[in-house]
């Protein structure tokens, strides 16, 4: 027994969401239809008198303007997307062509009243708000177009800081969803983490507090926050001011860790050449590269040794004289026992430096 009137209210509140969207879907779609409308009386005044600015077309268009000929061309471009430059205000309507169109076969004989004879007022709240009742006024939601809360007050549908749920059409709820950093019923007052800038009959103006901040605030920087968060510190005169944790010899302990100081917080960084395994801890860096020289110091040194000795050989036998042909003899000697017990680790920085080793 319960089980069924559980099925018969899930039911019923299933089908009427439904409706809701669908009452919804039929003033958007009326609006995508007015859209479209609108942009063929445009285009077909632009036609007309090509060059003129809209005031002087309309002075000028004459019997033109509710002619039959101009119906006929507005018509064809009545309910198709490709009118209109931006259509994105109308996504999320299901085949909106097609049920464009039938609205305009529905209701053909009220859309040519407004082409003969309303085209002083704005088609959009003539033809789906008071004629078809498709939409509601702005500021009004509801089946019967109740007021949105905050004009009944005299300012706008939720003091101008929130959503009215069905705004402008003929469903919803009326309940305001406040903007960030707005809260209650009518969005009238500051959330947490903002304080109150001004406020008027017509609503409050809110700005975000300090990111130093906990909780609430009466000004706008550090200076206004009454607690500071967590990593911040109330300094007299300044206000929460971040904590340099890194500054605490304690902050970062592991081997080869280094602390990095962040806004509000810091972190752990591993040296260079060091990154953290699994279990955090850093670990040489195999795959790394810190800056090595090209080649090892070993290398280098016996190539600028071996090129050198080549240079002298050619200077040598260029000339043929025997004092050199022992000098060259001698400096072989000394280069090779240099390649064979210098180990560069042993050379001084000094002299590696000068080398440009390093
Ligand atoms: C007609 O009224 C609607 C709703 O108030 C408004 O958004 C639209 O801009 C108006 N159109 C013109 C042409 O004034
Ligand atoms: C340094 O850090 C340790 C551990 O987090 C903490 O107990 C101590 O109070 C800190 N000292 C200072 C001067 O911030």
């Amino acid at each position: 027994m319960s089980r069924i009137l559980l099925l018969v209210a899930v039911s019923i509140v299933m089908s009427s969401q439904k409706e809701v969207v669908i009452k919804n879907e039929k003033c958007r779609t009326c609006n995508f239809l007015v859209s479209t409308f609108d942009e063929g009386l445009k285009k077909t005044a632009r036609h007309h008198f090509a060059g003129g600015d809209t005031a002087w077309e309309e002075k000028n268009l004459g019997k033109y303007k509710t002619s039959e000929t101009r119906l006929i061309e507005v018509l064809e471009g009545v309910c198709k997307k490709s009118s209109l430059p931006n259509i994105d205000k109308f996504t999320g309507i299901s085949e909106l062509e097609f049920k464009c169109a039938s609205q305009l076969e529905k209701h053909e004989e009220t859309i040519e009243e407004y082409y003969y004879n309303q085209q002083q007022n704005n088609m959009s709240i003539w033809l789906c708000v008071e004629q078809l009742k498709l939409c509601c006024p702005g500021g009004h939601f509801g089946k019967n177009c109740e007021e949105c809360p905050g004009l009944k007050e005299g300012a706008d549908a939720c003091f101008g800081k929130g959503a009215c749920h069905g705004d402008g059409s003929r469903d919803g709820s009326g309940k305001c969803k406040c903007e960030a950093g707005y809260t209650g019923n009518l969005c009238r007052h500051c959330d947490n983490e903002y304080f109150e800038e001004s406020k008027t009959e017509k609503g409050v103006v809110c700005k975000q507090c300090h990111e130093g901040c906990l909780g609430i605030c009466s000004s706008e920087g550090s200076k206004g926050c009454s607690k500071c968060k967590n990593g911040w510190a109330m300094i007299e005169g300044e206000g929460c001011q971040d904590v340099n944790e890194c500054s605490n010899h304690s902050a970062c302990t592991k081997d080869h860790e280094v602390c990095v100081n962040t806004i509000g917080s810091y972190q752990c960084d591993c040296e260079e050449g060091y990154k953290k395994d699994d279990e955090g801890k850093c670990q040489l860096d195999v795959e790394a590269h810190p800056d090595r020289p090209f080649m090892p110091i070993a290398q280098q040194l016996k190539i600028i040794s071996f090129s050198s000795l080549i240079i002298i050989i050619t200077f040598v036998v260029w000339h043929g004289s025997p004092v050199l042909y022992v000098l060259t003899g001698i400096a072989i000697v000394a280069l090779i026992l240099v390649d064979l017990y210098v180990n560069p680790d042993t050379i001084p920085d000094e002299a590696k430096r000068f080398l440009g080793l390093y």
